[in-house]
């Protein structure tokens, strides 16, 4: 590995493209000949807006997002979404759906509730600790919205495709999933994003918004909770987290130019995700925790046949270079996240290295 870094399987802040970290050392001090840093420019200059505009207009172009949509940076991170949303769109005598599929959703739900906001969880995969995606829901017909999480970062589980609402516009937290394969965006009334996944640095929560959807927005809010003050604004109503926006647009250029779009990285995406778990299937050593046909191409999770083995695990593994396999302290086990930064190279020396220790120790 290039500069001494290592395979790193975080799953958030996670990995990012060699290439992109290597552009922004490059123009750290001097960008793009003002004299200053990335981190010392205005908000307010050209430069600026140069930036976030390339930024949209990349990920309009990935999503083939047509002029119905805005895209938004926001701050607060998708937890502050799980607030906002019930907040902006729930309203005396209305009522949404939730799909409970695990930690980020239950998050969600509790952030409605806190509020006296009127929701269903209309599905959940609760009874077998959250290690698939529900079937069959019956969504209601006259939910305002209808809020799932696409992928399941800790349970490693992920939406295969996404579900039929009946014209009931669906929101999804795509904080670990966004922009690693198409969107068929005409079912959604509104997509978030931490950005620290797939898009960037922690500190931006990207949000795509259907123009519909903010006709619901009371004026009553406070100006920092309402979606109306940052579409008016290019989400420059205050100032917004420059180097990580800035950080986005390049991340976006990469999925561009380097990739070439969306169909491409989930061609990508799913050779790596097939290359683990057939590792995973075909030992009788490691144990997938989520049903097969769950199985989230981002965050792969596993079990090793005991506490002290995925111990070892995960220290021989670091001591090879292979880092942040450590399951979610919640859950315990291992989990790679093998997000679209994550090279296929990785993932195939890294599934070497599983076989190896299989050997040692099976
Ligand atoms: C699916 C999902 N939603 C929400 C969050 C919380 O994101 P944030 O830390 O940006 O609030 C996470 C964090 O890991 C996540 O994985």
């Amino acid at each position: 590995m290039k500069e001494n870094r290592i395979y790193n399987f975080n799953a958030g802040p996670a990995t990012l493209p060699l290439s992109v970290l290597e552009e922004i050392k490059e123009s750290f001090l001097n960008y793009n000949g003002s004299g200053m840093s990335i981190t010392e420019i205005s908000h307010r200059s050209v430069l600026f807006d140069t930036i976030i505009n390339d930024a949209i207009a990349r990920i309009k172009r990935l999503l083939h997002l047509d002029e119905k949509f805005h895209v938004l940076f926001l701050q607060g991170g998708a937890s502050l979404q799980f607030c906002m949303i019930p907040m902006n769109f729930l309203h005396e005598g209305n009522s949404a759906d939730y799909v409970n599929t695990g930690t980020w959703s239950t998050k969600a739900i509790k952030e409605a509730r806190i509020q006296d906001k009127q929701i269903k969880v209309v599905a959940s995969s609760e009874d077998r600790d959250f290690s698939y995606i529900p079937k069959n829901i019956r969504f209601s017909a006259d939910a305002v919205y209808a809020h799932i999480t696409s992928n399941n970062t800790i349970k490693g589980t992920q939406w295969a495709s996404f579900p039929d609402t009946n014209g009931v516009p669906l929101i999804a937290d795509m904080s670990s999933d966004m922009m690693s394969r198409p969107v068929e965006m005409d079912k959604f009334g509104l997509i978030y994003a931490g950005a620290q996944k797939n898009l960037g640095p922690a500190g931006v929560c990207l949000v795509i918004i259907r123009d519909d959807m903010l006709k619901m927005v009371p004026d009553t809010l406070p100006t920092m909770l309402k979606y109306t003050t940052f579409t008016s604004k290019n989400s420059m109503f205050n100032t917004p987290p420059c180097f990580a926006v800035y950080t986005v647009q390049l991340v976006m250029k990469w999925l561009e130019e380097t990739i070439g779009g969306l169909e491409k990285m989930e061609q990508i995406n799913r050779k790596k995700g097939q290359i683990l778990y057939d590792t995973i299937d075909s030992s009788g050593f490691y144990t997938g925790t989520a049903d097969k046909d769950s199985r989230s191409l981002m965050n792969v999770t596993f079990r090793l046949p005991s506490e002290e083995l995925e111990k070892l695990f995960i220290h021989e593994a670091l001591g090879n270079g292979f880092g942040g396999l450590k399951g979610h302290r919640s859950v315990g086990g291992c989990r790679a996240s093998i997000y679209n930064a994550t090279t296929i190279e990785a993932v195939e020396v890294f599934a070497d290295f599983m076989k190896t220790f299989e050997r040692k120790n099976g």
